[in-house]
């Protein structure tokens, strides 16, 4: 039986160099999913080498689509797409495939799947996913932890309003909208780049969408989509937890491949702890960090354009060893800061109380063996190991390559001692 993997980091190197930031997680998997929609052969650049999508590779594959991958590319040939159920094992591979769920009843007018169920931030309920579909005629009944759906006499245009923005809603929502009859109007829509990116895609391929990226989005129904060539956007979160890397070892890092504007809801905090940053155009930008930076104000998550939820435990490894405390408050999810007893295992001085979490900066973190319990928790260990004295063990990789590529080989290029066993 092999060991889990495990990354050996040995603290205290400065990150210097220039990194590319790879196609973002959480556009590639509406993409990927949209896919379905095409009737042909979609091609994706910029796809990132990630588990998750590899995940949604097999889903796809599942329901009639051949997909194949060379570099960067993905290819999804959506020619014959039959339908039917995506099983347990796949829908757990993978909570965010409960998006497959609006572009299968608009290819196929039926889908089985399984409840997606909680994952390590909470309960991630689907109840805005299901109340917008049933809204536009699907009938969907719930019953052994399986979602039977189905169209009936199809899709129909109508008027949602979202009780909250959710990510996953809104693209339910267009990718269900976008062959329905007649017109659709999203209100308080999802605002996030990956929701503008996935109706760019959709927009090429034949569908009528206006207001992407605002919060009223409406979208009149085609009867076909043909199926086009696209690039995933740069992953904003990743390059993010490039910069909390760079900002934590007092390094400077140039990125290239990013898209600063993306980027505004957290560039602003690194800015106010004292970090240099210059954006130029093409797709590059510049941090450099002298040695104490200090605790910015109370951080906030919220929805698209404000603090990123995805950065919140990156930056709280970074502001561990801030001068001064910061408060975090993670309106998002109710479980979102399980990284910090792995933060306090390596010298943090951290208390959370529910949402909030208080981060007293120290003046040197110390190399621990920990463990990562999800995704951006496990790259705020790698964050924090970077700048602890000594040698730090980070197990939980699985998690990682969900949502990094090859993050120990990207870190070590500009400098840092890590290695993966
Ligand atoms: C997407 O998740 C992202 N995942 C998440 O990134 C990200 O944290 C999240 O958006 C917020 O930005 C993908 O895009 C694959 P939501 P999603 O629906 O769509 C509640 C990462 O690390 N809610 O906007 O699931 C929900 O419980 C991942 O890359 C309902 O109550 O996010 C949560 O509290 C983690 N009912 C809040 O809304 C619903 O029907 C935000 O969820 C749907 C959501």
């Amino acid at each position: 039986m092999n060991e889990p993997q495990k990354l050996i980091v040995n603290g205290g190197r400065r990150l210097e160099g220039e990194l590319r930031v790879h196609g973002a997680k959480n556009s590639a998997l509406p993409l990927l999913s949209a896919a379905v929609l095409a009737h042909g052969e979609t091609v994706l650049h910029n796809c990132p080498a990630l588990t998750d999508v590899d995940a949604a590779c097999r889903i796809l594959t599942h329901i009639g689509c051949k997909c194949r991958r060379s570099g960067d590319t993905v290819t999804v040939d959506a020619t014959n797409v039959f339908g039917g159920e995506i099983p347990d094992s796949l829908m757990r591979e993978m909570r965010s495939s409960i998006v497959f769920l609006g572009a299968m009843l608009g290819r196929a007018g039926r889908c089985r799947l399984s409840f997606p169920g909680g994952c390590e931030l909470g309960a991630r309920p689907i109840d805005l996913h299901l109340s917008a579909l049933r809204q536009m005629g699907a009938d969907i009944t719930e019953q052994h932890g399986y979602l039977d759906c189905d169209v009936g006499k199809g899709l129909r245009g109508t008027k949602i309003v979202l009780s909250f923005p959710s990510v996953g809603a809104t693209e339910n929502i267009l990718l269900a909208a976008v062959t329905a009859k007649g017109e659709t109007e999203i209100h308080n829509a999802a605002r996030e780049p990956e929701i503008v990116d996935l109706a760019d895609y959709l927009t090429k391929c034949g569908a009528k969408i206006r207001g992407a990226g605002e919060s009223v989005i409406a979208v009149d129904g085609v009867e076909r989509l043909e199926p086009c060539e696209h690039s995933v956007i740069p992953d904003r979160i990743a390059a993010g937890t490039y910069l909390c890397a760079a900002a934590i070892t007092s390094g400077e890092l140039i990125l290239t491949n990013c898209c600063p504007e993306h980027m505004n809801g957290f560039l602003q905090v690194l800015e106010t702890m004292g970090t240099k940053i210059y954006t130029y155009g093409g797709g590059k930008m510049y941090i450099s960090v002298k040695k104490r930076y200090t605790a910015p104000p109370t951080i906030r998550t919220m929805p698209y354009p404000g603090f990123p939820t995805d950065i919140q435990a990156p930056f709280t490894a970074l502001c561990a060893t801030a001068e001064g405390t910061s408060v975090f408050v993670e309106t998002i999810f109710e479980n979102r800061f399980r990284h910090v007893p792995e933060l306090v295992r390596l010298g943090a001085s951290i208390k959370t109380e529910g949402r909030v979490c208080v981060v007293q900066g120290v003046k040197q973190l110390s190399g621990a063996k920990v463990c990562a319990a999800e995704l951006r928790g496990g790259a705020a260990l790698v964050t924090a190991a970077l700048a602890a004295e000594g040698t730090s063990e980070i197990g939980g990789l699985q998690y990682i390559d969900r949502g990094y590529e090859n993050l120990e080989g990207a870190l070590r290029s500009v400098g840092a001692d890590i290695k993966r066993i």
